[in-house]
């Protein structure tokens, strides 16, 4: 036997002796020799590893354990809130522990827990349970509360993150009862501030499909507060905030602070004398409620009666009632859809009312704004002279971002105490009447004055989010903001 492994042991310093211990010593140290043998020409002839995969089986393997319960060791009674039902799942608390430290303290020393649930969790247990075997599960706009919910009670991080991105990335999605008044309230009492707000600028934004949509009236009187208090509430107009308002007070019947602070927080100035006494003669809601406000309509009809610069002499204008939110009828802005918007520049006039006063409804001003899908600062721009190749100044060229300006066309206005904001909306698409709306941005004169005007739209690319049948939607709103005089002592 040793003769015929000698060969197999060029390192060993002596020749052994017969005898037992020997020989198996000498066996071992062949054995281990052999096998790293094989090691080194697996890794040196065979380049190219071969990587079979069966996670996909391994994962049908699991649910199959759950489905057929093959030796479970847990049992889970899942007893639903105000309600004799109680749902049975067996399952593997290995599997449970592995992804969740609140089922690993509740299981420490028990297989069988019951667990109470409201209605509409405890509805979706088994496909959550499921979740725990195969790392996948469908969800609905309808289940992500619910579901929500139940990954934070059971501390399942990756399926809590989860929720929350499908959350913030289906605001937008169709649904039958609107969703997003629910996600925030939820947001609310879950602490959750970066889905609150999302959904609350996701309201504000859309705020007219909001209000005339049921979800409306399930607004709590905290969500009200804030929605009212915001300058960048996208609406036609005052009025239409006002009378959603009042239908939100009349539904929903909140106690009179709170009637009083969103009333308050109404921008009456922004509404024309005419529809003001309208409102006033019409509005049940005023006959009861007309004391909490009799100081602000009667600001509203001085406002009306000059011009806001002789106005603003005697009335501090530097607080929010003064200051237009987003509105989109015609006497604000204008809407403007660019075809092809990546192909040049375009111009595009348009004409506002001077300002909200009824003292200037017969002023209006003209407005040229210019769009240009590759602007460059000058600084940036090809010098067109013979020692630059055309190949680099194409590239220059794509360097430009989108930039959108927005001029007076007259001169000889004296706009001293006053300035025009500019407020371009991005994406508003006019659906059944509806307005969306994905970015608001607020400059003095030019898109260059924020760093992401359109930044991420890809307005050379036919499948970009922003086009809408190959156009780029914008919606320019000129606000007119005074400003107080200092006044001499
Ligand atoms: C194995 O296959 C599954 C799908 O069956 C796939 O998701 C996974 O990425 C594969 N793993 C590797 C390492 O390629
Ligand atoms: C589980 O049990 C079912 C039925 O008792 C059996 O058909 C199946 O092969 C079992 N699966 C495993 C993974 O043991
Ligand atoms: C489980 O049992 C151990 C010892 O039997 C005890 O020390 C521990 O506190 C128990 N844990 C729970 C959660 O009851
Ligand atoms: C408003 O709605 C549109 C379309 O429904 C959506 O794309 C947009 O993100 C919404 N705005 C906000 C601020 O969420
Ligand atoms: C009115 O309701 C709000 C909550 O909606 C509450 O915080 C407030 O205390 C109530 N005020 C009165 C006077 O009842
Ligand atoms: C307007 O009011 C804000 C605070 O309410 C203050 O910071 C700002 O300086 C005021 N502007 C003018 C022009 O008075």
């Amino acid at each position: 036997m040793e003769r015929t492994h000698r060969p197999h042991q060029p390192h060993r310093p002596h020749r052994p002796h017969p005898g037992w211990g020997r020989q198996c010593l000498a066996l071992l140290t062949i054995v281990i020799i052999t096998v790293q043998a094989a090691h080194k020409s697996d890794a040196g002839s065979d380049i190219s590893t071969t990587l079979l995969n069966h996670s996909s089986m391994l994962i049908q393997r699991l649910q199959e354990l759950l489905q057929y319960g093959n030796s479970t060791d847990t049992t889970l009674r899942i007893r639903t809130t105000s309600s004799d039902e109680v749902k049975v799942i067996q399952a593997h608390q290995l599997l449970l522990n592995l992804q969740s430290d609140v089922f690993e303290g509740l299981l420490a020393n028990k297989s069988v827990v019951t667990l109470q649930e409201p209605a509409d969790c405890a509805i979706l247990f088994e496909k959550f349970i499921r979740y725990f075997y195969c790392g996948e599960i469908s969800i609905q706009l309808s289940q992500a509360i619910a579901l929500h919910r139940l990954a934070s009670k059971y501390h399942v991080p990756a399926l809590q993150r989860g929720v929350t991105e499908y959350m913030k990335s289906h605001l937008a999605s169709e649904s039958s009862q609107g969703h997003v008044v629910s996600w925030y309230h939820y947001a609310v009492t879950m602490s959750d501030e970066i889905l609150q707000e999302s959904c609350l600028k996701f309201l504000a934004w859309n705020l007219s499909t909001v209000m005339s949509s049921s979800e409306w009236t399930t607004v709590s009187d905290n969500l009200m507060v804030s929605l009212v208090q915001r300058s960048d509430l996208v609406l036609q107009s005052e009025l239409e905030l006002f009378s959603a308002v009042e239908e939100w007070i009349t539904k929903s019947n909140p106690n009179a602070s709170i009637i009083e602070r969103v009333l308050r927080s109404i921008r009456y100035p922004m509404i024309l004398p005419n529809q003001l006494f309208q409102m006033q003669r019409q509005s049940g809601l005023l006959a009861t409620y007309q004391s909490f406000i009799q100081d602000l309509l009667f600001q509203a009809f001085q406002f009306h009666s000059s011009s806001p610069l002789h106005f603003a002499k005697y009335f501090d204008v530097n607080c929010s009632m003064f200051i237009p939110r987003n509105y989109l009828s015609s006497s604000w802005g204008s809407q403007w859809i660019i075809n092809n918007p990546a192909r040049d520049d375009r111009s595009f006039s348009f004409q506002t009312a001077l300002g909200p006063s009824n003292h200037d409804s017969s002023k209006k001003i003209t407005w040229n704004a210019l769009f240009s899908p590759r602007w460059l600062p000058i600084s940036h721009r090809p010098i067109y002279s013979e020692s630059v190749s055309s190949s680099s100044q194409s590239n220059r060229l794509e360097e430009g971002k989108p930039r959108l300006v927005v001029t007076s066309a007259m001169s000889g206005l004296d706009f001293a105490g006053v300035t025009f904001q500019k407020t371009v909306l991005v994406g508003v698409k006019r659906q059944l009447g509806k307005v969306f709306v994905k970015h608001v941005y607020s400059v003095h004169q030019s898109t260059d004055e924020v760093s992401d005007f359109l930044a991420h739209a890809d307005l050379q690319k036919r499948t970009s989010e922003y086009l809408i049948d190959n156009s780029l939607h914008l919606h320019v709103i000129i606000k007119p903001i005074y400003h107080s005089l200092i006044k001499a002592k």
